[in-house]
């Protein structure tokens, strides 16, 4: 908490690793009493630029964040599962053959869904029975991948744990797993973004990743050295992603996309062209596809400056990717708005909401040192609208998952 003139802002610190396998583990101790085999992490992201393009074979631009989620595992010597997570009392256990499309429901799909995947696509040949504890530093619902931090802790270390490749191919196909676990079992149509960010990424980096083959450049990213942060601001808007918007959302640009073909999708330099073509036939898709291809061209704008070591200009191409997702992909909300109103009003040099949108989290380039004021701003905008008080974050470029212990 920081105390200005007259709001007090929230801020939720870095994940402290060792605390959080300590919280783990006793939990762990608690449930299933003894000690875990091991305990391993994976982060939360945040994207850059590239929204909800991943879907389509685009390429997108997230890092992972200093913010994560610990998962405390034991092998056993049956089939059964056991998941406990210190956010919730709700317990699951079960057995392989009870996972499967809507099965389990709520929390617990994801740490069953990813076991059942990694067994689906044989990544692993037999999936004994496990003891799981969760402690997250990631908050749930902010946007900022507390899912696919989970997913991919847990692939990570069943891959450690029974012998599968853990290099960056092995990574891949782990990212890959735990997208199935959310697409099949989970039932949420994301793409694969999040839990190539989670398994993927590098300190001190931005993932490109490409999503037409899931090909991966790191590119650095340094806000401390050209004199800015990246303040990211979990609106604690609630943020729900299975409840069909965004599936919708995918289902209106997926079938477009695959007409035009990545070459024109990607590289045609006349996106009035595209979308001339698209209106004769289908234009209420226009707005829509006008996003996915501007988009898409933004990111490459954005890698641009990047290499050339012009961080301080991708604040145009933040703003433009936020009205984008506001006015044609129509993801944005209120409270999402305001925070990057305020933001901007504030000084930033850039702003816009990330992730999937409809709740959730903004960033803000904002110059080093700025972070209080701004902040502070961002709050009292939400205050005398009546919104839910932010929570802030220092989004530094961290490292992927990890074991811990
Ligand atoms: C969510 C999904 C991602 C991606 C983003 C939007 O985070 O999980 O796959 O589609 O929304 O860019």
């Amino acid at each position: 908490m920081t105390a200005g003139t007259d709001v007090v802002t929230d801020w939720l610190a870095p994940t402290d690793e060792q605390r959080l396998a300590t919280v783990a583990t006793g939990l762990f101790a608690d449930r299933f009493t003894g000690r875990p085999d091991g305990v391993w992490f994976a982060p939360g992201r945040v994207n850059l630029i590239g929204e909800h393009i991943d879907y389509v074979g685009g390429r997108v631009l997230p890092f992972a964040l200093p913010h994560g989620t610990a998962v405390a595992v034991r092998l056993r010597d049956d089939d059964v599962i056991r998941c406990v997570s210190t956010a919730t009392e709700r317990a699951w256990t079960g057995t392989i053959g009870d996972v499967g499309p809507g099965d389990p429901r709520g929390w617990a799909a994801y740490p069953a869904g990813v076991l059942w995947a990694l067994r689906y696509h044989d990544t692993i040949a037999h999936v004994p029975g496990m003891d799981i504890a969760v402690h997250s530093g990631v908050p749930r619902g902010s946007g900022l991948s507390s899912s696919a931090a989970l997913e991919c802790a847990l692939a990570l270390a069943v891959a450690e744990m029974l012998g599968a490749p853990t290099d960056d191919h092995g990574r891949s196909l782990l990212a890959r797993d735990c997208v199935a676990a959310e697409n099949i079992v989970v039932g949420a149509q994301t793409g694969g973004m999040d839990q190539s960010a989670a398994l993927r990424a590098r300190a001190g980096h931005a993932l490109l990743l490409d999503c037409t083959d899931f090909t991966v450049e790191h590119i650095p990213l340094d806000f401390t050295a050209a004199g800015l942060e990246l303040l990211v601001i979990n609106t604690n808007a609630p943020h729900r992603l299975a409840d069909g918007e965004y599936g919708r959302r995918r289902a209106s640009v997926e079938r477009i996309s695959k007409r035009i073909g990545p070459q024109l999708l990607r590289d045609e330099p006349d996106v009035d062209a595209i979308l001339r073509t698209i209106a004769a036939t289908q234009p209420v898709a226009v707005p829509r596809m006008r996003h996915v291809l501007t988009e898409i061209r933004r990111v490459d704008t954005v890698v641009a400056k990047l290499r050339a070591g012009a961080v301080a200009d991708i604040g145009e191409d933040l703003n433009r990717s936020g009205e984008s997702l506001r006015i044609d992909y129509e993801v944005s909300c209120p409270e999402l708005d305001n925070a990057v109103t305020a933001a901007l009003d504030a000084g930033a040099l850039g702003a816009r909401m990330t992730g999937g949108g409809f709740g959730g989290s903004a960033i803000a380039l904002i110059t080093a040192g700025s972070s209080d004021a701004v902040s502070q701003a961002i709050t009292r905008a939400a205050r005398d609208r009546d919104l839910p008080a932010p929570q802030f974050l220092a989004g530094v470029p961290s490292r992927a998952a990890h074991r811990l212990t």
